[in-house]
């Protein structure tokens, strides 16, 4: 990136313990492996605060870890100061993304918001990252496929969009 300022990206769903920690590890990652730390600032927040200081979910840290993501994150809320702070503000499902744009306070801060199933790519059937919260093990693995595929199309937009490069 050209200058000091990082492209910042908040991922957000409900809980802030399975599906919004899962995606800031697997961004987190690809971003390193391409070797693009320095430009990016990853971070992940909820819009209930059921969880407020919770690691992840232990089911979701248990499928991740496999796959060579450890959770660390604590949960937060969503803070109007985020809508400021952050380039990007992407949830998880329709829900998500209505709850944010609510919380804008300005239609600069709305079109900060996008939606993580407009990136997509291999699993036409999904438009949104369902909450596994009240699923099985499939819900969890779902979670991390979509993740992985939806990461790796919304960094290159985000590469794209921004001419970023190292
Ligand atoms: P998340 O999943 O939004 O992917 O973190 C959930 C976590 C907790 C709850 C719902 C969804 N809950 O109702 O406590």
């Amino acid at each position: 990136m050209n200058g000091p300022l990082k492209y910042s990206v908040l991922f957000v769903c409900l809980g802030n313990i399975c599906r919004s920690p899962a995606a800031q590890a697997v961004m987190q990652r690809m971003v390193d492996e391409r070797g693009l730390s320095d430009c990016f600032y990853i971070d992940s927040a909820g819009t209930g605060g059921y969880h407020i200081g919770d690691l992840p979910d232990k089911r979701m840290r248990v499928h991740a870890r496999p796959r060579g993501y450890e959770l660390t994150h604590r949960a937060r809320r969503v803070q109007l100061s985020d809508f400021e702070d952050f380039d990007l503000i992407v949830g998880m499902d329709a829900a998500n993304v209505s709850d944010l744009c609510d919380r804008a306070a300005t239609i600069e801060q709305q079109d900060k918001v996008v939606m993580m199933g407009d990136y997509i790519r291999q699993y036409p059937h999904y438009d949104y990252v369902p909450d596994p919260y009240y699923e099985g093990s499939e819900g969890f693995e779902l979670v991390l496929d979509l993740l992985e595929d939806a990461c790796g199309n919304l960094l290159d937009s985000i590469l794209q969009q921004n001419n970023i490069s190292k």
